[in-house]
């Protein structure tokens, strides 16, 4: 997104970008009338652009502005300004978030309860006014200058998203390193989602890393809905076993056997910590290893990371033998995935053959995709690099399959050619844009408006005109 500094957003001066994330970018604002500094979420242009986002964004700020508690970051206001933005204002909070204090050192268990008890409170507070979080991972923990903690961005990927979690179009938003099995397979949701990704939050400051991690974010996804959890004790063997087990429920894979609510989690942790506290480390680890792991980077490793794997005993404490509803899940999955790598395997042909005929670098989609915290997955993007045991690995083949290349072109392309790239403004209209939104892309020639489609074979939404695709770069 542009650069906002120095513009005047109603009564709020833009004076500083304070970070990006996947779905808006974040100002420090001035508030003259009231002598404060304020934090301003901007979203995307093109999100005002679709009358039923307005609609929605304006019935949810102001059921967010109802929250009230003190561990979560209020709503001061909301507004839409000149230029198309829609924007939510916020206190300004300088010490930073939970995602920086993890880097910078490890947390004692006694910082670890505090958290894990300030934001299970505020989460049991909001649902029990049926409002789920969706997104609670340690960038949306924001921690004051006397350390206390303020969850933010309430409901706002439900807000970006649309109703569903899994939207007609096949978007699935939330950050793949924190996301419960469920929402990874777009079913309905419930407070128990938080609950788990609260757990992945646990699992990092004990363990210094997050449970799952791939090449891509299809791939980080899968991990969570299929893979059994690697025991915390196999990265830190000084980490004990009352505080794992607390882990390995708020992790289950199936909701109903995590915590029932936030505050249970809590409780058990407390317990878990006090009981803990009375028991010394194993003899065979030198305590000064203990929870020093907070300190490691979460770096990508490749799907044969060297993670470790569950042992058979524990993984029955995590993985719940396969019920007949499981089945059902398994058999709505695979046909997901079965369709996900159809067209992946489109996908690389068409990126093969474009290669061939126009020598470009790689679109930066392609880079985003590799990156672990991308917010939104469409799942026709999906990498092809799934997990094998999921369904066959396809081979990327640059040869075409053989009934589908006439069908993936548009009907304006010349039957033998390959389909040029999309502009790279026909890209930028849509980022972070739904399928099918409204959108308008300033091309040299001049501005097309027409809705956000993935072209076949692509991997980024592209702003295609009513009558086709727009001209080539
Ligand atoms: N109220 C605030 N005061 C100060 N800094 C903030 C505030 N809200 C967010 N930030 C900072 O702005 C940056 C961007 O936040 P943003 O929420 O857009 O990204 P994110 O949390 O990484 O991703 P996501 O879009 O998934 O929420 C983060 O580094 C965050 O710490
Ligand atoms: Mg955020």
């Amino acid at each position: 997104m542009e650069d906002l500094t120095g513009k005047q957003f109603g009564p709020y001066r833009i004076i500083a970008p304070l970070g990006e994330g996947g779905m808006a970018a974040v100002y420090k604002a001035f508030q003259p009338g009231v002598d404060r500094f304020v934090a301003l979420k901007v979203l995307p242009q093109h999100y005002a652009k679709d009358p039923q986002f307005v609609d929605r964004f304006e019935r949810e700020a102001k059921v967010l502005a109802k929250l009230q508690h003190p561990h979560i970051l209020p709503v001061h206001d909301f507004g839409e300004a000149d230029g198309g933005y829609t924007y939510i204002v916020m206190p300004f909070i300088e010490s930073g978030d939970l995602a920086s204090l993890m880097s910078q050192r490890p947390l004692t268990l006694a910082e670890i309860g505090r958290i894990i008890e300030q934001i299970g409170d505020a989460l049991d507070y909001a649902h029990t006014q049926g409002i789920i979080h969706r997104d609670v991972k340690p960038s949306n923990i924001l921690i004051d200058s006397r350390g206390n903690c303020l969850l933010t961005d309430f409901g706002l990927a439900k807000l970006v998203a649309g109703v569903s979690n899994l939207t007609s179009t096949g978007i699935i938003v939330g950050t793949p390193s924190y996301m419960s099995p469920e929402q990874g397979m777009g079913q309905a949701l419930d407070g128990r989602t938080d609950i788990y990704a609260l757990g992945i939050i646990l699992y990092e400051m004990v363990t210094g890393q997050v449970p799952f991690r791939a090449e891509t974010p299809m791939a980080i996804v899968v991990k969570h809905i299929q893979d059994p959890l690697p025991p915390p004790s196999k990265v830190d063997a000084t980490i004990p076993e009352a505080i794992e087990r607390v882990i390995l429920k708020a992790l289950a894979k199936q909701p109903e056997d995590r915590y029932a609510t936030p505050g249970d989690m809590v409780k058990a942790l407390q317990a878990a910590i006090q009981a803990s506290a009375s028991s010394p480390p194993p003899a065979n680890v030198a305590p000064a290893t203990r929870y020093t792991r907070i300190n490691q980077k979460t770096k990508l490793e490749s799907a044969s990371s060297k993670t470790p794997a569950l042992s058979p005993a524990s993984a029955s404490a995590v993985v719940p033998q396969a019920s007949s509803g499981q089945m059902m899940l398994w058999a709505g999955l695979s046909l997901a995935l079965v369709a996900v790598i159809g067209l992946a395997v489109l996908g690389v042909w068409w990126f093969g053959r474009s290669r061939q005929a126009v020598q470009t670098p790689p679109l930066p989609a392609q880079e985003q995709q590799s990156t672990v915290e991308r917010k939104q997955l469409e799942l026709p993007q999906a990498s092809p690099t799934l997990p094998p045991t999921s369904v066959p690995t396809p081979q990327p083949q640059p040869t075409p399959p053989p009934a589908q290349p006439a069908q993936s072109q548009p009907a304006s392309q010349p039957a033998s050619d390959q389909p040029p790239l999309p502009p790279p403004q026909a890209l930028e209209a849509c980022r972070g844009a739904a399928t099918g939104a409204a959108c308008t892309a300033n091309l040299p020639q001049g501005a097309v408006t027409g809705t956000c489609q993935t072209p076949p074979g692509q991997q980024q939404l592209a702003c295609i005109p009513a009558g086709g695709p727009p001209p080539g770069p």
